[in-house]
């Protein structure tokens, strides 16, 4: 389905429950490669990312059985070494699997992978790192073949504390004979959450969550049963959608330790935040505060992944703001979109500063969603909108969240597919 369109009728009153995150199911189902055995996941979200992870499964020869959100992997068998370039060219995250299929078969095809528009997203420290292990990698036009005649363990300093490269090496370390240190490695807790996969399977992993990773590779892998935790930017952006409607929400479910960042800056804006274990409710404000200025950064950072969302929201509150991206080139194609409903952003000339000017009430109109969290950005804008909003190519935001029209039916919205 491509259009869907939003109506509010105004403030929320709701309770959710969080559905499992899409970017540690997505490392944690290419794990399941690693062992001959079967892996069970708990929790996982059904949404497009997650059904393109198991058709590059199935595709190497995998038996793959969905129910509910439980995801069974048996892997007895490996029957192909290269992914679809269909599957490849759908998400970013398909680059994973070149790590898992290293450790368990020693060779791995595939183009490079698609995904998000969100300026250069080159792979560059992911095949570095498998070169440091030991494989050799060679490029042409658009395929990547790596081989290895038996990886061993090395210390891999990554130049930017890549989430992707981090989870590649992670998983092609656990096919290694020896020790492997990744130094500047991501701190994401989608690390932490793949490295407790990794752990409960019988790989020793230690340090995840820090910036150095310790990976000894070739242990006997064994059976598991694994539970995703929730989504943490999926319950951000419902927070989001309460601060631009007005009301209150409640998520269950909630990785608050993990959503720090996000609720502090939400504090700032005048949000009443309250949690509780797994439990967050939020309470808009009457009057939104504006935010002067606000940096992406790597984990514990502010997630890249939440700055779209804060682009609507910002624009209606009492004064301007400035969010500033670090993290990648070219994040704020939103921005336009979110223009023709009547916000008034500047973006610098160099793609990194946005400026929103304030007071602004959006209207609805027919957008297009530019990528995943751009589009977010754009159900949140529908919900404190008037009138009607239209969004197109509504499978960006399928990529990430699920169940959308119902969820926006449950804080009070209409939702209805236009075919
Ligand atoms: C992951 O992408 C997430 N995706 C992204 O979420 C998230 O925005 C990003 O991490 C940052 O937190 C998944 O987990 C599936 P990176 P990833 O490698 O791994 C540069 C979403 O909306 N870089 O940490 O691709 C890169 O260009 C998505 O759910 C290199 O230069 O991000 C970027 O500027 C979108 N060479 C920076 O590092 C490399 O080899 C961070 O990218 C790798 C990365």
């Amino acid at each position: 389905m491509g259009r869907l369109r939003i109506r509010n009728h105004g403030k929320i009153q709701a309770e959710l429950r969080v559905q499992g995150s899409k970017n540690s199911s997505l490392p944690c189902l290419a794990a399941a490669l690693l062992h001959s055995g079967t892996t069970v996941l708990d929790g996982v979200p059904m949404i497009e990312d997650v059904r393109t992870a198991i058709g590059i499964l199935r595709a190497l020869g995998t038996q793959v059985t969905v129910e509910g959100s439980r995801v069974t992997v048996c892997a007895h068998e490996i029957t192909c070494t290269e992914i679809p370039p269909g599957f490849m060219r759908k998400m970013r995250s398909s680059v994973i699997f070149l790590g898992a299929m290293l450790a368990r078969t020693g060779e791995a095809k595939a183009v490079y992978p698609g995904g998000c528009v969100l300026g250069s997203r080159p792979i560059d420290f992911h095949l570095e790192g498998f070169r440091r292990l030991g494989c050799e990698v060679n490029l042409r036009e658009e395929i990547i073949e790596v081989r290895s005649c038996g990886m061993s363990g090395a210390v891999i300093r990554l130049p930017f504390s890549s989430v992707g490269a981090t989870e590649n090496l992670l998983l092609a370390a656990a096919g290694a004979q020896g020790t492997t240190v990744i130094e500047n490695a991501a701190r994401e807790p989608e690390i932490v959450e793949l490295s407790r996969l990794l752990m409960r399977m019988g790989v020793d992993v230690r340090g995840a969550g820090t910036s150095r990773i310790a990976i000894c590779g070739r242990a006997a892998v064994r059976d598991v049963c694994f539970s995703m935790s929730g989504d943490r930017i999926v319950a951000g952006t419902w927070l989001l959608c309460c601060m631009n409607a007005g009301g209150t929400i409640c998520l269950e479910r909630a990785p608050v330790q993990w959503m720090q960042s996000t609720l502090e800056v939400l504090g700032r804006m005048g949000a009443v935040i309250r949690t509780e274990g797994m439990v967050v409710e939020c309470s808009a404000p009457e009057r939104i505060l504006p935010v002067s200025y606000l940096e992406t950064a790597p984990y514990p950072g502010f997630p890249t992944d939440m700055q779209s969302q804060f682009l609507p929201v910002l624009s209606g509150a009492q004064g301007d703001s400035c969010i500033c991206e670090t993290v990648f080139s070219s994040r704020f194609r939103i921005v336009s979109e979110l223009e023709r409903m009547g916000a008034d952003i500047e973006v610098s000339d160099d793609l990194t500063r946005a400026r929103i000017r304030g007071g602004k009430r959006l209207h609805g109109t027919a957008v297009t969603a530019p990528d995943l969290r751009g589009g977010a950005a754009l159900i949140i804008a529908a919900m404190g909108a008037e009138g009607d909003t239209v969004i197109d190519d509504f499978y960006h935001i399928e990529r990430g969240y699920e169940c959308i029209a119902d969820t926006i039916r449950l804080l009070g919205g209409d939702a209805c597919w236009i075919v």
